[in-house]
C-alpha cells in the first residue's frame, strides 16, 4: 500500500498521521500536541520532530508533507496571522529538511484541506470552481477549477472594518466572543456571500475544526452554492499534505 506522512501546522495545534494514499484515509492514530506559544521556528520545529517521534516515523523514507498556516511561495513563507511574525518572508521549507534532516514537501495549510477534498472527499469529480474554508484559528481557503489547485488565496484576509475578516467569523471569533451558532452563521452568511458575488462558485466546502458539527450552521446559511462539509473533517489538512508529498 502506497503510504506518506502528513503534519497539518495550525494556529492551534499540530496534527499528523500516516495516509493512505489511495483511499486518502489514516493509516495511523492521528497525533496532536497544542502549537507552541508564539509558534515560533525553532519551537514549531520541536513539536514537529515530537509529532513524528509519537508517530514512529523520525527515520522515515516515506514522503513527508508539511502544511502549514500561511502564504507559501518556493518553500518561503510569505505571512504571519495566527503564528511568530519571525515567518514573514523565512525560508520555511529549508529550515524544516535541515531541522528535520530529510527532504519534506511544504505548502498551505488549506490548500492542502482542497486538495485532500478534491481527491478523496466531498469535491471529488465536482467540476467547474470548488472553494474550500476551513474555519478554525484563521480561515482559509483554496481554490479548486476542475480539481486543479490554484495556490495562496487568501480569504480569511477580506478586508471587512479595518481587519481582516477572520478575525470575526473564524471559529476563534465565535469561542472567544461566546456566539451563539445563530450570531455566528449570521456572520459567515455574510462572508460567504460576498465570497458567492465574487467568484461565483459551484460548490463551498467547509473544513477545519467547526466541521466536526456541520449540522449546527450549515443548514442556516442562505446560499445559491452547495455548501457541504470536508468528508475528512479536521484531518483534510494531514491528507492533502501527505498526497502532495508523494506527487
Ligand atoms: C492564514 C492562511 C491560513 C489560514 C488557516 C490564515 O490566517 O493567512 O494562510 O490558511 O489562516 O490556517
Amino acid at each position: 500500500m502506497a503510504k506518506a506522512i502528513g503534519v497539518d501546522i495550525g494556529g492551534t495545534g499540530i496534527k499528523a498521521g500516516i495516509v493512505d494514499l489511495e483511499h486518502g484515509t489514516l493509516d495511523s492514530d492521528r497525533i496532536r500536541v497544542p502549537t507552541p506559544k508564539g509558534a515560533a521556528p525553532a519551537d514549531v520545529l520541536t513539536a514537529v520532530k515530537e509529532v513524528l517521534t509519537t508517530l514512529d516515523v523520525q527515520d522515515s523514507d516515506l514522503p513527508l508533507g508539511v502544511a502549514f498556516p500561511a502564504i507559501v511561495k518556493y518553500g518561503k513563507t510569505l505571512s504571519a496571522a495566527n503564528v511568530s511574525k519571525d515567518w514573514v518572508g523565512f525560508e520555511a521549507e529549508r529550515f524544516f529538511e535541515d531541522g528535520l534532516g530529510r527532504q519534506i514537501t511544504f505548502v498551505n495549510d488549506a490548500d492542502a484541506a482542497g486538495v485532500a477534498e478534491v481527491r478523496h472527499g466531498s469535491a471529488r469529480d465536482a467540476r467547474g470552481l470548488t472553494i474550500l474554508t476551513t474555519l478554525g484559528t484563521g480561515i482559509g481557503s483554496a481554490f479548486l477549477y476542475d480539481g486543479v489547485l490554484l495556490p495562496n488565496t487568501e480569504l480569511g484576509h477580506l478586508w471587512r472594518d479595518h481587519d481582516s475578516i477572520e478575525k470575526w467569523c473564524a471559529y476563534s471569533a465565535m469561542e472567544r466572543e461566546s456566539l451563539s451558532w445563530e450570531a455566528w452563521s449570521a456572520r459567515l452568511q455574510e462572508f460567504y456571500s460576498h465570497v458567492e458575488f465574487l467568484f461565483s462558485p459551484d460548490l463551498f466546502v467547509v473544513g477545519g475544526g467547526v466541521s466536526k458539527h456541520p449540522e449546527k450552521f450549515l443548514p442556516l446559511l442562505e446560499l445559491k452554492t452547495p455548501i457541504v462539509a470536508a468528508v475528512h473533517r479536521n484531518s483534510s489538512g494531514i491528507i492533502g499534505a501527505a498526497s502532495l508529498a508523494a506527487d
